[in-house]
């Protein structure tokens, strides 16, 4: 087993981010303070109620949403805008219906290895989708897949692509709950091996306890930010079903509830 990441290097760090929306009520700041530094190969979730601003955190992340105030920073360069550096899977992953499963991931791998030959790019392709044990699918067009195994490819692509960090927003929000437990194992296996840095927006307390090193929970909106930052040093690689009966497990999970019950009372 290998100890959880240590948190002395500074890898993504996120200083005093704001958003703000204009709206037909004046301007609404989703989003104040929110600073936080990540080391490299951490996993880190965001836990907070509905609509409070997980989302918007991760897309200024992205570079999908212009900052309002603050800044970014990621392996010593700023982050302006998006790029390959940072990829993201959202609830769906908007595969491409007209090509395979191995089309669509190759098509990443195009944009961050334009040199790479097809015939590698698809090596690398199949190699991720085996990964996600998606290997024998990899010929099928998404409407031949279930929702399911088309997030696995929504997986493969987005480590096919190598990223420095790796930004997820509810990843398995919209799958079954039997689905739902084997992509998190899926997503454990392959990122115990890989380490890439991880940034996963859920509203699953499980899962965050599960996959994390650290659990970011935010207050409520409006003017969200984080409210407290919990440690999980489980070590690696888990298993799920011998960590979740334990004492250690149920005492995370209860902190987070804890928290969610009363979001806001320590909020500065
Ligand atoms: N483009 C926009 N214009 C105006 N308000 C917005 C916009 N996008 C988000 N908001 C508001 O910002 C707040 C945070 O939204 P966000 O989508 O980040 O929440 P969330 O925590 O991801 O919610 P959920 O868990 O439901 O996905 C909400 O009040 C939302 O209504
Ligand atoms: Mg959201």
């Amino acid at each position: 087993m290998t100890p959880t990441v240590s948190l002395q290097k500074k890898y993504l760090e996120c200083w005093r981010l704001r958003k703000e929306f204009k709206t037909d009520n004046g301007l609404f700041v989703a989003v104040r303070d929110f600073t936080l530094n990540i080391s490299e190969g951490e996993f880190v979730s965001i836990i907070g109620h509905s609509g409070c601003g997980k989302s918007t955190v991760l897309s200024m992340i992205a570079g999908l949403h212009e900052l309002n105030g603050g800044g970014m920073v990621l392996d010593n360069h700023e982050i302006v805008g998006a790029g390959p550096d940072r990829a993201v899977v959202f609830q769906s992953p908007n595969l491409l219906p007209w090509l395979t499963a191995l089309e669509n991931v190759t098509l990443g791998i195009e944009q961050v290895q334009p040199k790479a030959s097809e015939s590698l790019r698809a090596e690398i392709a199949l190699h991720w989708l085996n990964r996600v044990g998606l290997g024998k699918a990899a010929n099928k067009k998404p409407a031949e897949l279930s929702q399911g195994m088309q997030q696995r490819v929504g997986i493969a692509r987005a480590f096919a692509l190598q990223p420095k960090v790796l930004l997820l927003d509810e990843p398995f929000g919209m799958l079954d709950s039997l689905t739902r437990l084997e992509l998190q194992d899926v997503l454990l296996d392959v990122w115990s091996t890989h380490q890439t840095t991880t940034l996963m927006v859920t509203h699953d307390v499980h899962e965050a306890v599960l996959l994390s090193d650290r659990v970011v929970m935010m207050t409520n909106g409006p003017a969200a930010t984080i409210g407290e930052i919990l440690s999980i040093p489980f070590e690696r690689p888990r298993q799920r079903e011998s960590l979740v009966e334990t004492t250690e497990y149920m005492h995370y999970r209860d902190e987070i509830l804890r928290f969610l019950e009363h979001p806001n009372e320590k909020a500065a």
